[in-house]
């Protein structure tokens, strides 16, 4: 019999921030660096493509004592009967003995560590200077990329979000986007001066960003050659799946290219299809970015460098962020207690 804690979207958000989830994702990182984190293959299957699918991605975050998986599941025709769209569950397992520990829903911490992700692209490879953020895409996970890379780069005063998808600028979803990214911020008790604002042309916003984070499905490239300028650093976070790619294989090609994930970043994240066509090389890629958080591997060369990070999300992420919440819900007896 195991003891097994189970954690709703509610009992989550009483104990995990965004600040938890920069300090989980990077430790994950960490530990993969230091080999005591794997991400294994992803499986991915469409029950009606296009319309439902579903992903499970798995790894060991050894360091941490755990090894588990996320599944979501993606139905598109959910919401006309009143259901959530994605359901994310996480089942976390001790690593030295099998058992299951808790059973999370996942939606209350994939918009955090994804963000997290993005945002720690930007504190190691961005320049010290960065002032001027872009943040490309306006949907669900916008919100959570503005506010991490807030937490994380005290350097950040301005954020220009568009939504490529419309000629014009997102004004409604921006003012939406305040509130929320606000709430994100005072959950973790992180008071800071920034401004937000809706822009309608992509190519004049590149030109004006230190930072661009992209997160969209696009299959299309939406940041197109020439538009990236010199010391520019880009998180592309949008490609998760097979043929999504965000940023134009030309500025990749410039660009020093840094990835979560060797393997996921070629099988399904932003250089997969790149790589596919011959317009990069697998061996093109530097490094992945806990190699540069341990120091085993150099970031930035130089501030006309461009830096690319591809975050396509590996389980270690969930892990991580998934045992904070695990242990502080422990702690302060959060959640409900199921004999397995
Ligand atoms: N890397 C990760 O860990 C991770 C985690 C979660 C989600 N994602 C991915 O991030 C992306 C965005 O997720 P979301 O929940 O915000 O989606 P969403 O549907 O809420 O928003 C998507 C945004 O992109 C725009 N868009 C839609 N189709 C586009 C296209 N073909 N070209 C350019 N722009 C387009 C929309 O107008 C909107 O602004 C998805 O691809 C999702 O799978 C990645």
């Amino acid at each position: 019999m195991a003891e097994v804690r189970v954690l709703s979207a509610e009992d989550v958000a009483q104990v995990f921030t965004i600040a938890d989830a920069i300090e989980a994702v990077e430790e994950a990182y960490r530990q993969k660096a230091e080999g005591k984190g794997r991400a294994w293959p992803m499986v991915y299957e469409a029950f009606e493509p296009g319309v439902a699918d579903m992903d499970i991605r798995s790894g060991e975050l050894a360091g941490s004592g755990l090894f588990g998986l996320k599944l979501t599941a993606w139905f598109s025709k959910n919401p006309a009967q009143g259901l959530p769209e994605i359901f994310g569950t996480t089942l976390l397992c001790d690593n030295g003995t099998g058992a299951p520990l808790a059973l999370l829903n996942a939606s209350a911490i994939t918009g955090l560590r994804t963000g997290a992700a993005a945002a720690l692209g930007a504190k190691w490879l961005a320049r010290a200077d960065a002032k001027n953020l872009l943040v490309a895409g306006a949907g669900h996970m916008s919100t959570f990329q503005v506010a991490a890379v807030l937490a994380a780069c005290p350097g950040i005063e301005h954020v220009e979000v568009w939504d490529p998808m419309r000629a014009e600028a997102p004004e409604a979803r921006v003012e939406l986007m305040r509130g929320e990214v606000e709430k994100i911020l005072s959950a973790a008790g992180i008071e800071r001066g920034y401004e937000i604002v809706a822009v309608a042309d992509g190519e004049l916003a590149c030109a004006a960003a230190d930072v661009i984070v992209t997160i969209t499905p696009a299959t299309d490239p939406i940041i197109k050659a020439g538009w990236v300028r010199p010391g520019t650093h880009v998180s592309a976070v949008g490609a998760d799946m097979e043929g999504k790619q965000e940023v134009a294989s030309d500025v990749l090609r410039e660009a020093t290219l840094f990835v979560d994930d060797r393997a996921q970043s070629v099988s399904s994240g932003e250089l997969e299809v790149p790589v596919k066509t011959g317009a990069i090389a697998e061996g093109d890629i530097a490094a992945e970015l806990g190699e540069v958080i341990c120091g085993t591997h150099a970031g930035r060369a130089s501030d006309d460098e461009i830096t690319v990070f591809d975050t396509s999300g590996i389980a270690v992420q969930d892990l991580a962020a998934s045992k904070v919440a695990y242990d502080r819900a422990l702690e302060r007896g959060i959640g409900t207690t199921v004999a397995l």
